[in-house]
């Protein structure tokens, strides 16, 4: 009884900080409801046929296992943490955060580059920037910056980036109403 307390005492405070700081993951095709038809950008579709959407994948090749033992370690790529963090998301937080529908073979996902999203794909939350954004969202001012958070010379297979040329291959844009 005494015990249950204590616990529940010093629970609580850490409860109310990670539900500040940590939002789940609902997956792709959750944000897809929403952002697939043309008329919204297809961002769904944009991003499934661009090679984000195969990062994962990539490291279930023969070739990236080569890539992984050349660099020294004893796992095959897609169980080492050092390749997962620029190729997947999802993979390293707790089994709670995750919904039904995240995979964590879609590699680099909408929610990579946007922020986990359970707090603020609802309709309300989404049409008003500042209150998705309190509830998760992350939005980029500069791109390069964030792009070359892993498009650096820290990638095994690192070419030089052309933020042009590569934005240009995934851009997504809401069109002009
Ligand atoms: C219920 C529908 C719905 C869902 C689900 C949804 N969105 Fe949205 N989203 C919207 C609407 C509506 C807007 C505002 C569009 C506009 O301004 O024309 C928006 C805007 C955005 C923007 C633009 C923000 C800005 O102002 O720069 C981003 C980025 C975004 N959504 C990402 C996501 C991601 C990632 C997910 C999944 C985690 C998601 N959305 C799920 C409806 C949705
Ligand atoms: C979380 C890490 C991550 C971020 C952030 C990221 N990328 Fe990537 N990107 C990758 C990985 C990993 C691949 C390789 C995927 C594969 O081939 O399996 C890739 C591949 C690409 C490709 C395909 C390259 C080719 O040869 O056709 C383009 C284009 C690209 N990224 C553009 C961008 C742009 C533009 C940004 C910033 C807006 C960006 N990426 C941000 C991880 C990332
Ligand atoms: C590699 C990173 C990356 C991935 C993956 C990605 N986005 Fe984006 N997205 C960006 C960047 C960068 C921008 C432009 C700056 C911003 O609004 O944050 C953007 C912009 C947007 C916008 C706003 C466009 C506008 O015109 O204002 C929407 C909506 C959006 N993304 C939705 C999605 C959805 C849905 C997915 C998954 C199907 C997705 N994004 C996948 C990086 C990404
Ligand atoms: C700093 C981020 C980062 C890390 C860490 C990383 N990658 Fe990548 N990986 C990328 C990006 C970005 C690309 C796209 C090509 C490029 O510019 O490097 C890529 C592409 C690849 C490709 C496809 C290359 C091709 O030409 O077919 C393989 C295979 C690969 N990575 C394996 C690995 C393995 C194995 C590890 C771990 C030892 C790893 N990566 C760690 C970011 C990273």
């Amino acid at each position: 009884m005494f015990i249950r307390i204590f616990v529940t005492l010093i629970s609580l405070p850490i409860f109310l900080i990670s539900a500040q700081t940590e939002h789940g993951f609902i997956g792709s095709s959750s944000c897809g409801m929403c952002h697939k038809t043309e008329k919204q950008g297809s961002q769904l579709s944009i991003w499934q046929n661009s090679k984000h959407a195969q990062a994962y994948k990539t490291l279930q090749t023969e070739k990236a296992d080569q890539i992984a033992t050349e660099k020294g370690f004893k796992t095959k790529a897609v169980e080492t943490p050092e390749c997962l963090k620029c190729h997947a998301s999802g993979y390293n937080v707790d089994a709670k955060l995750i919904g039904e529908k995240f995979k964590v073979e879609e590699g680099v996902q909408c929610e990579t580059c946007h922020g986990a999203g359970a707090d603020y794909k609802s309709k309300k939350v989404m049409e008003n920037r500042a209150e998705a954004i309190a509830n998760g969202m992350i939005v980029h001012e500069n791109l390069e910056n964030f792009c070359i958070g892993c498009h650096n010379a820290e990638s095994p297979t690192y070419v030089e980036f052309n933020l042009a040329e590569m934005w240009d291959k995934i851009k997504h844009p809401i069109p002009e109403k």
